[in-house]
């Protein structure tokens, strides 16, 4: 990572941002890009035709970006948003199943499922993780021909490993079920190529590693998927009219739009899919090639050098499931501000007072990598926790 991308990106300037996986550092050609619309908004110079051009660009951009045809990407405002719109699209019959881990899984992929339950009679078949990781092999043992869904992170938002997607992908397929990625950890950190990895479904938002605003995402489903299933929600921009105008409504048979886009509903988060916008041309000149070997390499060093501090590490030692998270303390805790452990949560105040901003989630400190991030954040990172270590005398 040079210093010309570093300086793109204020927010390393005074502090060592860590925090990815929450939110990512918004650079500055985003904030020109936001700025831009904006004024255009202020003065009343938008255009909406040269919006929604913008909004395919991008959605063409978010394509390229994950190996997918542009008709294959809906428009979404949140990873949820997402999530609904594919399950609640499927042809439900009472007692089908979906087979997840929810203790590694956001509730933002845990409720809804919940919900089908409640509306549709389905069973939610839950495998615990092991060891902070995805059970892969459980969960193709729980899936059997009444499973229409199989659903997972891939990267779970703590502790962070890299699910074994192509095992479950091919688990789901022996059995008739389809693969729905919660991937809001990933994209943007991750190279994907949804064609090599087979998942029939994907939902990503902009804000973490995709380095723009929240409000704005995607939502990927495989065209032969797509093309079976009838929008439970649906609006003018999911409607096939050709080149009508947005306005326009014709009596008759709905045709809804090619792939995913049936999924997009009325008027687009226009500043969303500007800063979007932005943000994935900086991705595509950097290269997510570039850009994986960067966060995860930094990810090693970091996983490393905490170890060798005799913190404890989630996983220990470094394997190739480790993602651009590092996570400390006793995985699977349900708490997200505080530990369990008290040191856990001392360490973590001494890293905020050194200005060294990370999360708590599940119960474990949450180090996560982004593109802007150098080895001199994580030496100081290091640094830092090394002296809390000789002046607490933590031991594990
Ligand atoms: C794995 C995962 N899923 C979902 C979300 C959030 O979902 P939404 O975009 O619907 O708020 C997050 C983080 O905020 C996450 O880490």
């Amino acid at each position: 990572m040079n210093e010309g991308l570093r300086r793109l990106f204020p927010g390393t300037s005074d502090q060592v941002y860590l925090n990815v996986s929450e939110r990512g550092l918004v650079p500055e050609p985003v904030r020109e890009a936001v700025t831009e619309y904006l004024d255009e908004c202020v003065l009343g110079t938008a255009d909406k035709d040269r919006l929604r051009r913008r909004v395919e660009e991008t959605r063409a951009a978010m394509a390229a970006l994950i190996g997918a045809d542009p008709d294959e990407v809906g428009i979404t405002k949140n990873v949820s948003e997402g999530l609904n719109l594919f399950a609640a699209s499927l042809p439900w019959e009472a007692g089908d199943n979906v087979v997840l881990c929810p203790q590694l899984e956001h509730p933002n992929n845990i409720y809804l499922w919940y919900n089908l339950k409640r509306l549709r009679g389905i069973e939610v078949r839950s495998i615990p993780p092991e060891g902070g990781r995805m059970p892969v092999a459980g969960m193709v043992e729980a899936m059997d021909e009444r499973t229409r869904v199989v659903t997972f992170p891939s990267v779970s938002f703590a502790p962070g490993f890299i699910t074994d997607v192509h095992t479950l992908v091919e688990g789901a397929r022996r059995v008739g079920a389809l693969t729905l990625v919660d991937a809001a950890q990933s994209i943007g950190a991750l190279q994907t190529d949804v064609r090599a990895l087979g998942v029939d479904a994907l939902t990503v938002a902009t804000q973490k590693s995709l380095l723009a605003l929240y409000g704005f995402g995607f939502l990927y489903v495989r065209r032969a998927v797509a093309e079976q299933l009838i929008p439970i929600h649906v609006a003018r921009y999911g409607i096939d009219l050709g080149e009508a105008h947005e306005t326009a409504f014709e009596e008759g048979d709905l045709t809804y739009q090619p792939g995913a886009r049936r999924f997009d509903l009325g008027n687009y988060n226009y500043l969303g899919a500007t800063a979007a916008q932005a943000a994935l041309a900086l991705i595509a000149e950097i290269g997510m090639q570039d850009i994986e070997r960067h966060v995860r390499g930094l990810a090693q060093s970091l996983a490393s050098g905490l170890l060798e501090l005799g913190l404890p590490v989630v996983g220990g030692a470094p394997g190739s499931d480790l993602a651009h998270i590092v996570s400390v303390g006793e995985s699977g805790g349900g708490r997200h501000y505080t530990a369990d452990d008290p040191a856990m949560n001392q360490l973590h105040e001494h890293l905020t007072e050194h200005r060294v901003r990370i999360s708590i989630r599940s119960g474990v400190q949450r180090f996560s990598i982004g593109v802007y991030n150098d080895q001199a954040d994580i030496d100081r990172v290091l640094d830092v926790a090394r002296k809390w270590r000789d002046t607490t005398g933590y031991a594990r």
